[in-house]
């Protein structure tokens, strides 16, 4: 399976910086096209700027674009909402739903989550569902307890292993340069595997990413480990070349897993 080495630019770029890196992932690509074919690459930019990033990237590059929520309801009277249906006419391939900002910052919970990943896939939208532990859950002995619940409060339904994938970020190695160690995510990752077996039936093909401060440094031996399909990266995706080593991580990762 290749590994998905997906990019989530928050909130943290202009317009012109986003064509700027764009860009430079182009220019990266350029130069190692297996990168693109080897790892499946995402990025997923603030909303206003998805369609200024495909357009940079072009009608047949090999990077998807996604985006970081997506509506509650259906296209209407929404005030400041963007929907599902709107990501996919705009080019839109997956969305991030249940991003740990968006639950502490906007009070999302697993119920309304699962509500917007309806809409995601009604509208054909790929969703990638965060889950993940605080420090205090952790510290506490509940960290399997807790992420155990939201993957039993998700929605599967008309979800297959191409379209849904579960991304696992311990709220505490986010963007906070701790990354949680290679034992502790080989046993959550187990854990998640575990539940998604016992769920559905497709549950070994799910993809399971890690996320939380991955870096070009940390990223083989994150992305080695048995269950880790790839990753959810943040403040390293908004270098292109910290971005695409991470790519480059994941694919040695697998090479060297399938010689084993
Ligand atoms: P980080 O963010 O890589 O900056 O820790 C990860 C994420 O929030 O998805």
């Amino acid at each position: 399976m290749r590994k998905l080495i997906a990019g989530n630019w928050k909130m943290s770029c202009y317009g012109g910086e986003a064509i700027e890196l764009t860009e430079q992932i182009n220019a990266g690509l350029e130069a190692n096209p297996d990168l693109g074919l080897d790892a499946e690459l995402l990025i997923c930019p603030p909303y206003l700027y998805t369609g200024i990033v495909q357009s940079v990237l072009g009608p047949v590059s090999d990077v998807l674009v996604g985006a970081q929520d997506c509506a509650l309801s259906e296209n209407g009277a929404h005030t400041g909402d963007i929907s599902a249906s709107m990501l996919v006419d705009a080019g839109c391939e997956m969305v991030i739903l249940g991003h740990s900002e968006r639950r502490q910052n906007h009070e999302e919970s697993d119920d309304l989550i699962a509500e917007k990943a309806e809409r995601a896939f009604e509208a054909g939208l790929k969703v990638i569902l965060c889950v993940g532990e605080s420090a205090a859950e952790r510290d506490a002995g509940n960290a399997e307890e807790i992420v155990g619940a939201q993957i039993d409060n998700a929605n599967f339904e008309g979800a297959d292993a191409n379209k849904v994938v579960i991304a696992y970020e311990p709220v505490w190695a986010i963007g906070t340069g701790k990354t949680a160690s290679v034992d502790d995510v080989e046993s959550m990752h187990g854990f998640i595997r575990g539940k998604l077996q016992e769920k559905l039936a497709y549950g070994s093909d799910i993809r399971i990413l890690y996320g939380g401060s991955v870096k070009p440094d940390n990223a083989k031996a994150l992305l080695s480990v048995p269950n880790v399909d790839g990753a959810l990266i943040g403040g390293a995706s908004l270098n292109a070349e910290s971005f695409l080593a991470i790519a480059q991580a994941g694919i040695d990762a697998a090479e060297q897993m399938a010689a084993e």
